[in-house]
């Protein structure tokens, strides 16, 4: 059973979402509510002199006005966990910094009140660009197998080049937003985030809370992309609001503000040297990154999680560096570290195919890794030569010709197909699930896991419709709240193999239960029928999960809103998701415009246990490369600090007029150790290596190689 492809199902959670019924955070609308408004600090680095609420409490109908005051210091560093972050502070890190909170009785006096807040600042130096004086370069742990230098010292052929990949910013539908109720001594916080667990500690922490007396729900997330992984800064400000006035507190933070205050993908250099040897094959590689850091911040430089083990090159020297200036704190955003060094190692092979006369498809099938170099293990699954074969299949690789600039059509259009591969680590984590069917038909599963717009509902439902054939109608998915079940952050690509797991435990167990049944062997009619002939409204069970190599301390890292996360290596074994992108660019002639028509994605995600919501998931992991390809890039503003296009009309995004065909296809293999089904991860490697491709091809089309995203008109002018 565990080997069988799964049945096509429509999202469960489509038709709610299309006709407006599903309700996400901000729409919680509970009686007396109070809308807050930050105010952003104006400066880029400093402390404030002196902030006055009384124009704000002028402003009608504004009751509260919450500064630095009006919270206790930062808590005390614990050993193994990250440091929440800071609430309202009179110290000013990075411009649009929250300084204050205006709370009202409507969000027009809230809007009023926060703009009348005036505060005089002292302002310090402050340092806005990775090459400014100032900015301090702190090198990391480096990843190093075999002796690169020595292979590249002796290499045929080398390529050594630098690329770069810009600042971004995450811009889902939903924005960032809290709705915080302090009742009888209990705290619930309503907020769209992948880390229910995390926010409830972080907030307990901050505010000097019992977590138990801290509740929070996350049922449905309007997309995340990582934005919504770490604990949001506005969370613990908005809650103390609720303590504070004893009513409901809503903030919903304009996209204006996100760009400040959210984390964000940071800038990032890769200098590239890949060397091979007389026999024609890659022989080694050296890769240096770094990447824009805020001065406290501890999302890691780790651009080599990836590109080792993608083709099994033994030879491997990355070395890796912060830069620290003045910013806010940047954080994980799809795919954080192999979109970008992907972009780097695969246009850096593409021009090595070139050097060598070879295929770039060719010259990739002839590097299948079977060993992860680092560690030394072996890779539990790659079907990576598999995606690559299947890609050239149906985009037609085979009528592709070689030289650059040599497919055009009669107007003069420059037509470029290009190619890479993707790779990220297949993660775990520990979950729990209480699982509970009824003689009334219905089911109801309250597990570890958030649902973003990923498809991790229809996952669940997938499993318990094959288990136990539950009536998908009348089943109810509790996920994303720490009241119903212990959250881990969802992220990493690690929700469905996580998940997956622990549900099939659960129904395994549920079985267990139905068989002991005095109609244990009726079976006919399923399991809600079975238990009405039984006599017993309900059965219920709870079952835990943790990954290979985990052991019993994870459930309680899980409980208590830490990390149990595991992966990619593992005690015996290392397991990545692989993905083959191949595009096809059109360059008009005069413009130079820039269209991509079609792209063909194949990945290797092990065992597909959702194929729509897991083809729409590589649809938008593309969707959202070629966007990085094309068009984003958030711009600092080195006068002031803090960031130059920080709405949509400047911050431009992939919109359906630039995104044409996108062909997806799966191995659909399983894994034969990372869980019972064999589901490795999705979410992040769909993007993985796209913007290469997209490079690649538009080197194909053009003979130029631009070696920074996004490649706009004006590089190919
Ligand atoms: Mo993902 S960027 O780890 O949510």
């Amino acid at each position: 059973m565990p080997t069988s492809p799964f049945p096509e199902r429509e999202r469960v959670d489509a038709r709610d979402k299309v006709l407006g019924a599903t309700k996400y955070a901000a729409d919680i609308a509970l009686p007396g509510t109070l809308f807050a408004m930050t105010v952003p600090a104006t400066i880029a680095k400093g402390r404030i002199a002196s902030l006055s609420a009384a124009a704000a409490m002028a402003v009608p109908g504004v009751i509260r006005v919450l500064t630095a005051d009006d919270f206790p210091p930062a808590p005390a560093p614990e050993k193994g966990s990250p440091p929440p972050p800071p609430t309202i502070t009179t110290e000013i890190a990075y411009r649009g910094q929250p300084v204050a909170l205006v709370v009202a009785g409507t969000l027009e006096a809230a809007i009023e009140g926060a703009e009348a807040i005036r505060p005089t600042y002292v302002g310090d130096a402050f340092v806005p660009l990775v090459d400014s004086p100032g900015a301090v370069r702190e090198p990391s742990e480096p990843v190093r197998a075999g002796d690169a230098p020595r292979v590249l010292a002796g290499s045929h052929t080398t390529v050594d080049r630098h690329y770069v990949s810009p600042a971004q910013h995450h811009n889902p539908i939903e924005m960032l937003s809290t709705t915080a109720e302090w009742r009888d001594g209990q705290l619930i916080i309503y907020e769209g985030t992948q880390s229910a667990g995390p926010v409830r500690a972080a907030v307990a922490r901050t505010l000097r809370l019992d977590p138990a007396a801290v509740e929070v729900k996350s049922a449905y997330v309007g997309g995340a992309f990582g934005q919504k992984g770490a604990v949001q800064r506005q969370t613990a400000i908005v809650a103390r609001a609720a303590m504070l006035t004893g009513r409901p507190v809503k903030l919903v933070m304009p996209r204006g503000q996100i760009f400040h205050n959210a984390t964000f993908r940071p800038l990032s250099r890769h200098h590239v040297t890949v060397g091979a040897g007389a026999d024609g094959r890659i022989a080694a590689i050296r890769y240096d990154a770094d990447h824009q850091q805020s001065r406290k911040g501890q999302f890691p430089p780790s651009y080599h999680e990836s590109a080792p083990q993608t083709y099994g090159v033994a030879d491997y020297d990355g070395t890796t560096a912060n830069v620290r200036l003045d910013t806010q704190d940047p954080g994980y955003m799809r795919a954080p570290h192999p979109h970008p060094s992907h972009f780097a190692l695969e246009s850096a092979i593409d021009e090595l195919a070139y050097r060598l006369d070879r295929d770039p498809v060719a010259f990739r099938l002839a590097h299948h890794a079977t060993v992860d170099p680092i560690t030394g293990h072996p890779l539990s699954s790659c079907f990576l030569n598999d995606c690559l074969t299947e890609g050239a299949r149906r985009f037609g690789w085979d009528r592709r010709t070689m030289a650059p600039g040599s497919m055009t059509l009669t107007d003069g259009t420059l037509i470029g197909w290009g190619v890479a591969s993707g790779a990220y680590p297949a993660n775990m984590t520990a979950a729990i699930a209480t699982l509970r069917i009824g003689a009334d038909g219905s089911t109801r599963i309250a597990v570890t896991g958030h649902e973003f717009g990923q498809g991790i509902r229809t996952v669940i439902t997938q499993l318990l419709v094959r288990d136990l054939g539950v009536d998908p109608a009348r089943l109810e998915i509790a996920i994303g709240d720490t009241s119903v079940a212990p959250q881990h952050t969802t992220a990493g690509s690690w929700g469905t193999a996580s998940l997956v797991p622990v549900v099939e435990k659960a129904a395994a167990a549920m079985r267990a239960r139905l068989a002991e049944l005095p109609a244990g062997h009726a079976a006919a009619g399923g399991v809600h029928r079975q238990l009405a002939a039984a006599r017993r409204p309900f059965l219920q069970v709870e079952v835990s999960n943790v990954g290979p190599g985990q052991d019993e301390t994870a459930l309680d890292q899980l409980r208590a809103g830490g990390s149990a996360k595991i992966g990619p290596e593992y005690p015996s074994f290392s397991t990545f998701s692989y993905i083959a992108h191949f595009v096809e660019v059109r360059v008009e002639p005069r413009t130079r415009r820039i269209r991509v028509p079609r792209v063909v994605s194949i990945a290797d995600c092990g065992r597909v246990v959702s194929p729509r919501t897991a083809a729409s998931q590589v649809r938008g992991g593309v969707t959202m490369a070629l966007g990085a390809a094309l068009r984003e890039a958030t711009e600092v503003d080195p006068r002031y600090g803090g960031w130059l296009n920080d709405d949509l009309a400047d911050y431009v995004v992939s919109v359906n007029a630039d995104i044409g065909d996108i062909d997806v296809g799966f191995v659909d293999r399983p894994d034969p150790l990372l869980n019972a089904i064999g589901a490795k991860g999705l979410g992040e490697v769909s993007m993985v290596g796209t913007a290469g491709a997209v490079a690649n091809a538009v080197f194909h089309a053009t003979g130029r190689r631009v070696r920074k995203m996004p490649i706009r008109i004006d590089d190919l002018i």
